[in-house]
C-alpha cells in the first residue's frame, strides 16, 4: 500500500497548485491527479450538483488504487467532504478548507480575515464555520470572484483585464482592513502577484497548498504509509481536452506536462 498513489482531485486544472506543494513536500509519492475539465466550473453549481459530481470523480480515482485522497478543490471541500467520506471509508481524506484555516489564524490570530472564494464555497460558509470553530471570536469577510477562474483558466494572469477584474472584487472587502486574505480557491494562487500588488503590502496572503502537504504526510506518517525511495512517475486525467490540460496545466503545476502523460477519462 505504501507504494499506491495520492489521489488528488480537482473540479479542472486549479487543484495542481495544490498538487505542486505536496510533490515539493513529498517527493518519493507518486500522484494521480484528476481533473473534471468536462464539467469546470463548480463553483457556480448547486451543492447537490457538485456533490454528485464529486463522488463520481472520485471513484475514477479510487478505482486506480489510491492510498490518500486530497480534494484539492475548495467549492467540493466545502459542500462534498460529509458525502465523499461516506461513499469512500475507509480512505483518508484531506479537504483544503480546515488547513487553510490554519494557515489564515497562524498568519493573523485576531483578524480580520478575509477570504476569497467561488460563489458555492462563500455560499457554504465553509471557511467562515472552520475559522470560527478554532477561534470564535475572528471577524471573518467573504467576497466571491467568480470572474477569476475563468481569466486563470485562459492563462491570463497578469494584464490590465486581470487588474480590473481584481479591484471590482478586492476594492470594498479591503476598505474593511483584513489583516490577511485567504486565496480560497484552487485557482488564485496563479494570481497571487497581481492580488498582492493590489492588496497592498499590509496584507498577509494565506495560501492553503503548503499546509495541506504538511496535512498529508502528517496522516501518511500516522498511518504507516509514507513512501520512500526514487520518484515514481505521476498520472494526470481529464474528462475533457487532454492537451489543452497539459499546455494550461504547465502554468499551474509550474514544471511540463507531457501530453501523453494525460488520460481522458468518460465519469
Ligand atoms: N476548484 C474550484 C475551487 O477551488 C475552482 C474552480 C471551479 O469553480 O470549479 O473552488
Amino acid at each position: 500500500m505504501k507504494d499506491a498513489a495520492i489521489g488528488v482531485f480537482d473540479s479542472g486544472m486549479g487543484g495542481l497548485t495544490v498538487m505542486r506543494a505536496l510533490m515539493a513536500g513529498m517527493p518519493s509519492e507518486s500522484f494521480v491527479y484528476l481533473g473534471d475539465t468536462a464539467r469546470l466550473p463548480y463553483g457556480t453549481k448547486g451543492a447537490d450538483t457538485v456533490t454528485r459530481y464529486a463522488v463520481q470523480a472520485v471513484s475514477a480515482l479510487v478505482k486506480r488504487k489510491i492510498k490518500l485522497l486530497v480534494v484539492a478543490c475548495n467549492t467540493a471541500s466545502g459542500v462534498a467532504l460529509p458525502a465523499l467520506n461516506e461513499a469512500f471509508a475507509p480512505l483518508p481524506v484531506i479537504d483544503v478548507i480546515a488547513p487553510g484555516a490554519e494557515a489564515a489564524l497562524a498568519a493573523s490570530p485576531q483578524g480580520p480575515i478575509a477570504v476569497i472564494a467561488t460563489e458555492g464555497t462563500v455560499r457554504a460558509g465553509a471557511y467562515e464555520r472552520a475559522i470560527r470553530a478554532r477561534a470564535p471570536k475572528v471577524p471573518v469577510l467573504q467576497q466571491a470572484c467568480p470572474l477569476l477562474v475563468p481569466l486563470a483558466e485562459e492563462g491570463l494572469i497578469e494584464g490590465a483585464i486581470v487588474d480590473l477584474a481584481i479591484h471590482r472584487y478586492l476594492d470594498s472587502l479591503l476598505e474593511r482592513a483584513p489583516a490577511a486574505l485567504v486565496l480560497g480557491c484552487t485557482h488564485y494562487p496563479v494570481l497571487r502577484d497581481a492580488i498582492a500588488r493590489i492588496a497592498g503590502p499590509d496584507i498577509v496572503l494565506v495560501d492553503s497548498a503548503a499546509t495541506v502537504a504538511l496535512a498529508v504526510e502528517r496522516r501518511l506518517a500516522q498511518d504507516g504509509l509514507l513512501r520512500e525511495g526514487p520518484p515514481m512517475p505521476h498520472r494526470f486525467l481529464a474528462t475533457d481536452a487532454a492537451k489543452r490540460f497539459a499546455r494550461i496545466g504547465e502554468i499551474f503545476l509550474g514544471q511540463r506536462i507531457a501530453p501523453g502523460s494525460v488520460e481522458l477519462v468518460d465519469l
